[in-house]
């Protein structure tokens, strides 16, 4: 099992890997960039990639999903802990707490939000009844139990394009939906994962009851101070939970895996 972290706004250090080592892939759709490490001297590879590159550069919309996540498959990577920094509209989520997701609603616009654009690349119609894998999830939700942090093991992420932050009539309309928390990120990410059958967890950190819950307006640093204030926690459960996660899957996220060179049968077998 070859893990990766991919670490959201403000959880840009993967200095807690050992003998961390800067690695670059060449995709289809442009290079990534990862630190290459491992929880423990000669344990588990684990990789680590900072979601809007260095120095938080690249904003929501433009973050290049693709190929962030066919670098992570090409790398060997099978299990993927993705981290967002969330705004809340549950109030039995407040900020501070942790959220192990397990469905989202989309409304992004502008993203590209498949591998499969046709052509030789095939069309494939991804199942997304489980679209976040549950055995991590379990794994997550169990681990922050042990640790005695405050953590939902479910909840649904509702994606916006942003880069604004939305509008209070947004967020009840979200709400009424069946939204739990707001963030930027999490889509398209969680649907390419599983387009090349790797089991993704998002872990999600509140840092704010949404516009219109809170009176206050929002704003970034606000964002940026709450996660500062909570990234050692979320570190320590990223390493305790890595360390189970290493072992046999229990679930069926790779039963999809598609060969990467998305070739028509590869396509036809997902079908
Ligand atoms: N909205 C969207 N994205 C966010 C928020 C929010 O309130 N907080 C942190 N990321």
């Amino acid at each position: 099992m070859t893990l990766a972290v991919i670490g959201g706004t403000g959880v840009y250090d993967p200095t807690w890997l050992r003998d961390p080592e800067e690695v670059t892939v060449a995709t289809p759709f442009g290079g990534a960039r990862l630190v290459q490490g491992a929880l423990f001297a000669g344990g588990t590879p684990v990789y680590f990639m900072n979601r809007h590159g260095a120095g938080h550069q690249l904003p929501p919309h433009l973050v290049n999903y693709r190929a962030n996540v066919w670098a992570l498959r090409a790398l060997g990577v099978t299990r993927v802990l993705a981290t967002a920094a969330v705004g809340s509209l549950n109030p039995a989520m407040p900020p501070g707490s942790m959220v192990f997701c397990d469905q989202f609603l989309d409304f992004t616009k502008s993203r590209p939000t498949t591998f499969f654009d046709g052509g030789e690349a095939g069309v494939v119609h991804t199942d997304m009844t489980e679209p976040y894998c549950p055995d991590c999830r379990r794994v997550l939700a169990a681990t922050a139990q042990t640790l005695g942090l405050p953590a939902a093991a479910a909840g649904t992420y509702v994606a916006t394009e942003g880069p604004r932050f939305e509008s209070p009539a947004e967020i009840r309309a979200y709400r009424i939906l069946g939204g739990d928390l707001v963030g930027m990120t999490g889509v398209p990410e969680v649907v390419l994962a599983r387009e090349l059958g790797l089991c993704y967890a998002g872990v999600a950190l509140v840092t704010n009851f949404a516009a219109g819950i809170s009176q206050r307006a929002l704003t970034h640093s606000e964002v940026l101070t709450v996660m500062a204030d909570n990234v050692a926690r979320l570190r320590t459960l990223l390493q305790t939970a890595l360390q189970e996660l290493a072992g046999s899957p229990r679930c069926e996220c790779q039963a999809t895996l598609v060969p990467l060179d998305g070739n028509r049968a590869a396509v036809d077998r997902q079908n």
